[in-house]
């Protein structure tokens, strides 16, 4: 049986003051138990203020990104150990806003993904195509190309301590939600994927859906035989709403 996963990826948003209303808000909400595992993805300078909020609540916490390298001379970049000193349960790699504004390959991202496991955090690859990749025909294809570079880098066994994100880049931010249909159509896609490695490691997988997900269509998107759970972004900078979506589950 896999446990769904509720995660709130805040992206570049968010102030000190906002991130303690909105941390209230949502543990008050989930103070009555949840069936799922949750999660907030805060920017990085807020990671500390995070962990003392919710240290002891059954909310966790992790990064928007990580560097794939050890410390050192990189500029702006943050390395897992840095990650390790704020308690963060997970990281989340190859998000498509990092895969195009910020020219992260998959052989990169793959990178990230290894780095994240090394350190013992646990990565949330995301995958998915763009309008033109999937009116093009292309869409499997792409989305293999990103697993693959991790399956190669890192064995299917590295799935084990790994969630999937599915996250059609047409149905981020736009309020076009893919169909229930839509998203199980890929997620399947996705977890026969591994099974061609090892149908065990794919049958256990958290395979998270993203993309426009609100409380108003969380529930049919998570009724769905191969989804897990949901990575959310606008919606999961509103409290009520992020715990009504974790209460989809
Ligand atoms: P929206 O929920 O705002 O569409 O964003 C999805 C996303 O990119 C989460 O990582």
């Amino acid at each position: 049986m896999r446990r769904p996963l509720v995660a709130g990826n805040w992206k570049m948003n968010g102030s000190l003051q906002s991130i303690q209303e909105l941390l209230a808000t949502i543990t008050a909400g989930v103070a009555d138990g949840i069936k799922a595992d949750c999660a907030v993805f805060p920017p990085f300078p807020y990671l500390g203020e995070v962990e003392r909020l919710l240290s002891g609540t059954v909310v966790r916490w992790g990064a928007q990104n990580v560097s794939q390298r050890a410390p050192g001379a990189f500029t702006g970049e943050v390395a897992t150990a840095m990650l390790l000193d704020f308690h963060c349960t997970y990281v989340i790699v190859g998000h498509s806003e990092r895969r195009a504004l910020y020219g992260e390959s998959s052989a990169i991202v793959a990178e990230k993904f290894a780095a994240a496991r090394k350190a013992g955090i646990i990565p949330i690859l995301c995958v998915g195509e763009t309008l033109e990749e999937r009116e093009g025909g292309v869409m499997e294809t792409v989305i293999a190309e990103q697993l693959d570079a991790v399956i190669e880098l890192e064995g299917i066994k590295a799935f084990d301590d790994a969630v999937i994100a599915y996250e059609p880049v047409w149905a981020i931010g736009t309020g076009k939600t893919a169909t229930p249909e839509q998203a199980q159509e890929v997620h399947a896609f996705i977890r026969g994927r591994l099974a061609t490695h090892d149908a065990d490691v794919a049958a256990r997988e958290r395979i998270l859906y993203g993309g426009s997900v609100k409380g108003s269509n969380a529930a049919e998107l998570f009724a769905m035989p191969d989804i897990d759970g949901g990575l959310v972004g606008g919606a999961a900078l509103n409290g009520q709403e992020f715990v009504t979506i974790i209460k989809a589950v």
